[in-house]
């Protein structure tokens, strides 16, 4: 285990068997919809990754950056596109996937301007939700695990850029991301 991790709060089983679950749920919801899937990038790269190859129907891949949270571990609440997508929407059935749903900002700044762009449907797959923190109406349409209100890193989640190729989910040591008074 990594030295700055606290605990193991999500094996690299765990997650696997959870996405070959959702894998199939969404092989059943989108048979011959022919969905796009959008990674919301960084930190959906490696869930995204493997939720596609766990899908036996033909789909789409896209990518956009967005970024809430810079370098804190606090959303700033403004959402940035940073990267956007290459694919057009309009019509398509959309499936957003996501590492983690925390306030809910990211989201329904992402879900708002896909069904502005005409998106046939859009439907949202998370890996992990913290509903604890949510400070929006959202609900995502599949979701893995729920977690507590604590710092996770790893299989893409960061904490200032950090951790995210850990093939596990844990939880930081406080002492990495505590500002000293
Ligand atoms: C994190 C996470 C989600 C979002 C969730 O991304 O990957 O995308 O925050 O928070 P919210 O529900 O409060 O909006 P971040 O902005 O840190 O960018 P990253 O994916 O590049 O790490
Ligand atoms: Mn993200
Ligand atoms: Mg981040």
């Amino acid at each position: 285990m990594h030295e700055d991790i606290r605990e193991v709060l999500l094996s690299e089983s765990d997650i696997q068997r959870k996405v070959k679950d959702l894998g199939e749920q969404l092989t059943k919801d989108y048979q011959d919809l022919h969905p796009l899937c959008i990674c919301v990038l960084k930190g959906a790269a490696p869930f995204m990754s493997d939720l596609v190859r766990a899908i036996q129907t033909h789909v789409e891949m896209d990518y956009m950056a967005v970024s809430s949270y810079g370098t804190s571990t606090e959303s700033s609440g403004v959402v940035r596109i940073i990267k956007d997508l290459d694919t057009s929407v309009e019509g398509r059935h959309v499936i957003v996937v996501e590492d983690i749903i925390d306030s809910g900002l990211t989201l329904s700044y992402l879900l708002d301007l896909l069904r502005r762009r005409n998106a046939a449907s859009v439907r949202v797959v998370t890996l992990l939700d913290k509903p604890g923190r949510r400070t929006t109406g959202l609900k995502p349409d599949y979701c893995g695990f729920e977690v507590p209100d604590e710092f996770v890193v790893g299989y893409g989640l960061d904490y200032a850029e950090k951790y995210r190729n850990l093939p596990y989910i844990g939880v930081l040591k406080e002492e990495i991301y505590r500002e000293d008074p």
